[in-house]
């Protein structure tokens, strides 16, 4: 491996990579606005993984969209984000362009939408890196074949003249990894990266992304419904509902004391291996439409508990329950 791609010095652990702070996105709609995002904050240090969760349509994508400067058009996004000592928001669309190029990859559901069909995977590999480090090209085609190496593409020099169709499903997924870490970014943002994939090539997905971020010390975030991916990769985990977080903190204080009756009931509705061939206990009703939240808490017209008279009318506010965990609900105290 190059001396480029094997940097993880010490201290960098201690550096946030990347923060969201009340993060608003209203996005116009012939219906009228739609809340996507209301008030999200959140950040991700070098080295660690940061999970979002939470039903479709709970406002993951759009959080992250919003916060890399990706949002639709029709998008109003407020709050501040910041990319190590950058403030995203302050900045123009070219200068966020430039930072976000450089220090930001992607890997999306599904790598077709990342990979430009007659173009052979090693120029795109490289395409952006090129750029950005000034690569010649005969540079950038090496870097592809170590990189494709790197992410476990066998017989990468012979294979990085092919293009995407020559590959299956889980490679070109490798690729788009591979693309992602060109730059060698400092935060990677993989939103749903394995939805699209068997169970076996998503499992070697997690663990090449785990094994990356070691060796490099990339922040992670990892939007995904698998909360068994959550459980073994992330370090801290938010859980949204309706555009909001409902609940966050360390990953094992989340898994082992779930506070938010929303978050209950998202473990509870995990498939569990034990209990394989028995029904999946689904979450009675459906997520509210961000064209018309609640004014109180937005989960409430679902929830099981509804122990406080307020929950229907007022938004509750984020509460701390232990070392780091927060959870948007009146009674935290009431968990069990
Ligand atoms: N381009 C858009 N225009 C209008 N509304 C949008 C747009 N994109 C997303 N939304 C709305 O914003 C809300 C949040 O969507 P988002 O894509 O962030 O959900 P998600 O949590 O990523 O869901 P999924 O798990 O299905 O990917 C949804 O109600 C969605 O309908
Ligand atoms: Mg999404």
């Amino acid at each position: 491996m190059s001396e480029q791609i094997s940097r993880l010095d010490a201290g960098t652990s201690e550096k946030t990579v990347f923060s969201v702070e009340d993060l608003t996105v209203t996005v116009g709609t012939r219906r009228g606005p739609a809340r996507a995002v209301a008030g999200v904050s959140w950040q991700v240090r070098a080295g660690e993984t940061f999970a979002l969760v939470g039903e479709s349509g709970s406002g993951k994508s759009m959080t992250l969209l919003a916060a890399t400067g990706l949002a639709p058009r029709a998008a109003t996004v407020t709050g501040r984000v910041r990319l190590l000592d950058s403030e995203l928001t302050a900045l123009p669309d070219d200068r966020r362009r430039k930072l976000r190029g450089r220090h930001v990859g992607f890997v999306f559901q599904d790598p077709m939408t990342s990979l430009n069909p007659v173009l052979p995977v090693g120029r795109q590999v490289t395409e952006a890196a090129e750029e950005h480090l000034g690569l010649t090209r005969r540079a950038a085609r090496d870097r592809a074949v170590e990189l494709l190496e790197l992410v476990g593409i066998p017989s990468a020099a012979q294979r990085v003249d092919a293009f995407p169709h020559q590959f299956s499903g889980g490679m070109r997924q490798r690729v788009v990894i591979a693309m992602a870490l060109a730059c060698e970014p400092d935060l990677l943002i993989a939103d749903e990266p394995t939805t699209a994939l068997d169970v076996t090539t998503q499992a070697q997905i997690v663990e090449l992304v785990a094994d990356l971020q070691q060796r490099l010390g990339t922040a992670v975030v990892w939007v995904t419904h698998d909360l068994g991916v959550v459980a073994g990769i992330a370090d801290t985990v938010a859980v949204m509902y309706g555009g909001r977080i409902v609940e966050q903190g360390p990953v094992d204080a989340v898994f082992d004391t779930p506070t938010h009756p929303y978050t209950r009931a998202l473990l509870a509705a995990r498939p569990d291996p034990a209990r394989r061939g028995e029904d999946l206990v689904a979450i009675p009703g459906a997520p509210p439409s961000p064209l018309d939240l609640p004014p109180g808490c937005a989960f409430w017209p679902r929830c099981p508990v509804r122990a406080d008279p307020r929950c229907e009318h007022e938004l509750p506010p984020l509460t701390p329950v232990g070392p780091g965990h927060t959870v948007r609900t009146f009674y935290p105290g009431e968990t069990s």
